[in-house]
């Protein structure tokens, strides 16, 4: 870690449009449009303050091993990833959803073995475990919301927001696994290397998130 300068990585697409706007008015601001850029790094107006686009499920990876020395990226991200490997100090309380189990809507959560597709089969695997809830599980990346419907699995646990993406498929929302926001995460190391910066940072972040609230 002998970079002395600050890399903050945020996660890409729907987090960012909310991360900017709340970044700009803590006063930190990037140096070029990050949207029209295919560019990684970016430089912004804090000298040595560098921001680095990345998809949200590789951000815990990135500011664990400290290769950027804090993140924004969703909890359900934190949950899956698992939060050992780094601290985290502030709920940004942008991108909030929750994560949810849903089965078809002609169909009620059956007892006994499920099959349950999900991209968070960490989160799953615990969540039905804790339960007692013997479950199959089926990893998918993307389009979960097919495989009830397709008969690929009995249940699904993903992300809603506005439950359109359910209703469109002929899904109900069943039980609540997590509320979720994005949140700031900071490298062990990194917050005692460059504790100044880092919590000058914080600091601007958390007197927005306040204000908000
Ligand atoms: C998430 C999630 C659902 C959708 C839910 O996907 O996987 O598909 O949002 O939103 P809604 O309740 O408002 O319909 P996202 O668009 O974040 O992309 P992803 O599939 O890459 O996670």
């Amino acid at each position: 870690m002998t970079n002395s300068k600050l890399i903050i990585a945020l996660t890409k697409g729907r987090i960012l449009e909310e991360t900017l706007p709340l970044f700009e008015r803590a006063g930190i601001v990037p140096k070029e449009n990050l949207r029209k850029s295919r560019k990684l790094f970016f430089d912004t107006n804090i000298d040595g303050v560098q921001l680095m686009l990345l998809r949200g499920s590789d951000v815990p990876t990135y500011v664990e091993f400290g290769s950027a020395d804090m993140g924004v990226v969703g909890k359900d991200l934190i949950l899956e990833h698992g939060s050992e490997g780094f601290y985290e100090p502030l709920d940004l309380g942008i991108a909030r959803c929750r994560l949810m189990t849903a089965v078809r809507s002609d169909r009620e959560m059956v007892s006994g073995r499920i099959s349950v597709a999900t991209k968070f089969t960490n989160i799953a695997k615990r969540y039905f475990a804790e339960r007692g809830k013997q479950i199959e599980l089926i990893k998918l990346n993307g389009a979960l919301e097919l495989a009830p419907a397709l008969g690929l699995a009995d249940a699904i646990v993903d992300i809603v927001d506005t439950g359109k993406t359910l209703k469109a498929n002929g899904l109900k929302p069943q039980d609540l696994i997590a509320e979720v926001s994005s949140r700031m995460i900071v490298n062990k190391a990194s917050m005692k290397i460059k504790h100044e910066i880092i919590n000058k940072v914080l600091g601007q972040l958390n007197v927005v998130v306040k204000s908000d609230k």
